[in-house]
C-alpha cells in the first residue's frame, strides 16, 4: 500500500459504461486521485478507454493490475459476479478499494469481504453515489433538522431507457448474473432512505416484469423501521427520471437528481400551485442558475455526485477521514434487494431478516 504523499494511484478494473461515462471524467475533476492503470477483458474497450483518458497501463488480467505496485486503490467495476472476488484480491494485494454497487452478489460473499477488510489496514467502500448529490445532502439537512416533522412516507422513482443508451451485455438481461431493475436500480433506494431517513428497512413486497429482460420494470412497497411506509417503481425501458418524495407530518421534501434545481420543500397546507410557493422556487432557480449551467457544462449535477463520491475516497485514504458508505452499507442494501427478489418471486412479502443468501430465480410470477 503507498502511502507516500501526492494523489491516490488508482487502477480501474472494468472499462464500460460506467467506467467510460461517469468515474473516468468525474476522477480528471479530482487532483488527488490519478488513474494509472486500467483492465478489461475486452481489449477494444480497454484501449478506446485508456487512449481517450491517457493511462498507460492496460491489463486484460485484473490480477496483473493488482500486481502492479504503482497501483495503490482499485476499483472494482465490472460485472455484479465478480466483485467480491476482484475486491477481495484488491485486499489480499495490500490496495484500497472502492466496489461499485451493488457489493456482491451473495451474503456469503459479502460477509467473506467484511471480514477481510476488519483485518486490513486499507479502506473498503461502496460506490453508492447519490450520497453524495448535492440535493441529496441538502435533503438529509432538513430532515435531520426535523422540518418534515416525523415521517410517513418516501415514494422513488428511478428510470431510464437502459437499451437506447448503450449495447447492453448480456450480464444486465439476467437476475442470475445481477441483472434487472431491483438489482441495477432499487439498490441505490435502498441505500438512500436508509441515509436520509436513518431508519432500517424492514419488510418488502415487490413485482417486476420480465418481458424484454429479467426483472426490466418493478414496483415495491416496504415497511421502515421508523414506522414509515416507502413505495417506489423502476423500469429499464422508458425515460429518464430519478425522483424521491418524501412526506413529513410538518411538510414534504421533492426532489428530482437530473435537475440543479430539483429540491422543494413544502411546508404544511401549502398547495402546490400556491403563488407564493412557486415565486420563491423561481427566485431559488434563478440563484442557482449560474451554478447549474456551470455543472451542465461538466455533465450536470447527477454527474458532480461522482466527483464528490471520488474526492471522499481520496480524502479518506490520505487524511484517513472516516469512509461514509461502508461495506456493512453495502451489504445492508443488498439483503433488501435479495428479499425484494424473493417477492417478487413468490408473490409475497419478505421480512430483510429472513432474505435468502443467494439471488432467487425468476419464478412464475414474472410475466415474459
Ligand atoms: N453508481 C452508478 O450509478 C452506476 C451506474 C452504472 C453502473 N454501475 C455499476 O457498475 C458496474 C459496471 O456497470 P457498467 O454499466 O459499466 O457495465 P458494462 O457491462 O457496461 O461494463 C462492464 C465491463 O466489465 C468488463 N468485464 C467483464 N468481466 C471482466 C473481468 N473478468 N475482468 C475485467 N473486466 C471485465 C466488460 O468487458 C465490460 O467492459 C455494475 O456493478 C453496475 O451496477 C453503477
Amino acid at each position: 500500500m503507498d502511502m507516500s504523499d501526492g494523489p491516490v494511484r488508482l487502477g480501474i478494473i472494468g472499462c464500460g459504461n460506467v467506467t467510460e461515462k461517469r468515474h473516468l471524467p468525474a476522477i480528471q475533476s479530482v487532483s488527488d486521485l490519478q488513474v494509472v492503470a486500467l483492465a478489461d477483458i475486452d481489449d477494444g474497450s480497454l484501449n478506446r478507454l485508456a487512449d481517450r483518458f491517457r493511462v498507460a497501463k492496460r491489463y486484460n488480467d485484473y490480477r496483473a493490475l493488482l500486481a502492479d505496485q504503482d497501483v495503490s486503490a482499485v476499483a472494482v467495476c465490472a460485472p455484479l459476479s465478480f466483485h467480491a472476488e476482484m475486491a477481495l484480491g484488491a485486499l489480499e494485494a495490500g490496495k484500497h478499494v472502492l466496489v461499485e454497487k451493488p457489493l456482491a452478489s451473495s451474503l456469503d460473499e459479502a460477509d467473506a469481504l467484511i471480514e477481510r477488510a476488519a483485518h486490513s489496514p486499507c479502506k473498503a467502500m461502496v460506490g453508492y453515489n447519490l450520497r453524495w448529490h448535492r440535493l441529496v445532502r441538502q435533503a438529509r439537512e432538513i430532515i435531520n433538522q426535523g422540518r418534515l416533522g416525523r415521517i410517513e412516507l418516501a415514494a422513488a422513482v428511478f428510470t431510464a431507457g437502459t437499451h437506447f443508451k448503450s449495447d447492453v451485455l448480456e450480464w444486465k438481461k439476467r437476475r442470475a448474473l445481477g441483472g434487472g431493475v431491483l438489482m441495477e436500480f432499487a439498490t441505490h433506494y435502498f441505500d438512500l432512505w436508509r441515509f436520509l431517513l436513518d431508519a432500517e428497512v424492514e419488510e418488502v413486497h415487490a413485482s417486476t416484469r420480465s418481458d424484454q429482460w429479467d426483472d426490466v420494470t418493478g414496483t415495491l412497497t416496504a415497511h421502515l423501521s421508523n414506522g414509515a411506509l416507502a413505495t417506489a417503481y423502476f423500469s429499464e425501458w422508458t425515460s429518464d427520471r430519478n425522483e424521491l418524495h418524501i412526506y413529513g407530518q410538518a411538510g414534504s421534501l421533492h426532489l428530482d437528481l437530473y435537475r440543479f434545481d430539483g429540491l422543494e420543500s413544502v411546508p404544511l397546507f401549502r398547495a402546490p400551485g400556491n403563488i407564493g410557493g412557486r415565486l420563491s422556487h423561481f427566485g431559488r432557480s434563478l440563484r442557482q442558475l449560474p451554478r447549474g449551467v456551470r455543472h451542465f457544462r461538466r455533465g450536470g449535477e447527477y454527474y458532480a455526485s461522482f466527483i464528490a463520491q471520488w474526492r471522499h475516497f481520496a480524502e479518506s485514504i490520505q487524511e484517513a477521514v472516516p469512509l461514509e458508505c461502508t461495506l456493512e452499507d453495502g451489504r445492508r442494501a443488498m439483503q433488501i434487494a435479495l428479499a425484494a427478489l424473493k417477492s417478487a418471486s413468490t408473490g409475497q412479502a419478505v421480512r430483510v431478516e429472513h432474505a435468502p443468501r443467494e439471488i432467487t430465480p425468476p419464478g412464475p410470477r414474472q410475466t415474459g
